[in-house]
């Protein structure tokens, strides 16, 4: 059904490894798994183009910043606030996340969507504060298991995409990962034919025809499935959670990237 998109041959492809620390870490934590992935990235081949980007909580946010300077990785928050300034308590501001040397921000992950039930509400607008900061949105979509289970996954999550970027000024600025609600932190990674297919859709979007905007995969990806992902010709990199907290682990899926 979304087969009219294919990629050609000599498209130039980067490939994005980002790490969700989730409510993890520690100051001592970021020292040390910095170091060892430094060690890593040091031997990526250069003409693999990996970006990779570590999400840590905010209080370790400056900290990654600048230990991915020395270690060539970037920074990137779990989220921030829909709004530049002004009495929202607890808080934080794109542009807060700008200053202290982060270049991401991760919107709309289900943890935060379920959390909250009108985040919906707020994606768009999250969006246009990253953008307007001069930061990189990774906006997250997918669909849970009841939706799964009733064959309209794509449907919803191409709806999920109307509605974050229907506001978006500059869509050539923005990473979307697919990650399904049901193989977040459960161990079941989406098949491959799941992933082409949900990838093929989101491209084929209205918003994002044609623009070539990299979409990542995440789910329960691990050092021995991420191979066999990033082999896939619509994906441009992974989101990893509970994998991305041990340096060792994460090490062996940057590797997947070399
Ligand atoms: P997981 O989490 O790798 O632990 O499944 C992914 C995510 O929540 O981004």
């Amino acid at each position: 059904m979304y087969s009219e998109y294919s990629l050609t041959n000599n498209e130039w492809k980067m490939t994005y490894i980002v790490a969700n620390w989730k409510l993890h870490g520690s100051q001592d934590f970021v020292k040390n798994y910095s170091e060892i992935l430094g060690a890593c990235l040091n031997t990526a081949p250069k003409e693999k183009n990996i970006t990779t980007i570590i999400c840590p909580p905010f209080p370790f946010l400056e900290r990654v910043a600048l230990a991915g300077v020395i270690h060539g990785f970037s920074a990137g928050a779990q989220d921030c606030s829909a709004y530049e300034s002004g009495a929202h308590t607890g808080d934080v501001s794109a542009s807060m996340i700008k200053e202290i040397g982060a270049g991401y921000v991760i919107i709309g992950h289900s943890e935060c969507r379920q959390k909250n039930p009108n985040e919906h509400q707020y994606i768009s607008q999250k969006i246009l504060q990253v953008q307007k900061a001069g930061l990189t949105p990774i906006l997250c979509v997918g669909e849970s298991l009841d939706v799964h289970n009733t064959g309209n996954a794509d449907s919803f999550v191409l709806d999920q995409l109307e509605k974050a970027l229907k506001n978006y000024i500059d869509l050539k600025n923005i990473l979307v990962a697919y990650e399904p609600i049901w193989a977040i932190g459960t161990g079941k990674t989406a098949t491959l034919q799941d992933i082409v297919y949900m990838h093929r859709a989101i491209k084929s979007a209205p918003l994002l025809k044609n623009l070539n905007i990299p979409i990542l995969y995440g789910g329960s990806v691990k050092p021995d499935n991420t191979s066999e992902i990033l082999t896939l010709d619509t994906v441009q990199g992974v989101l990893v959670g509970g994998a991305s907290l041990k340096a060792e682990t994460f090490n062996f899926i940057v590797k997947a990237a070399f």
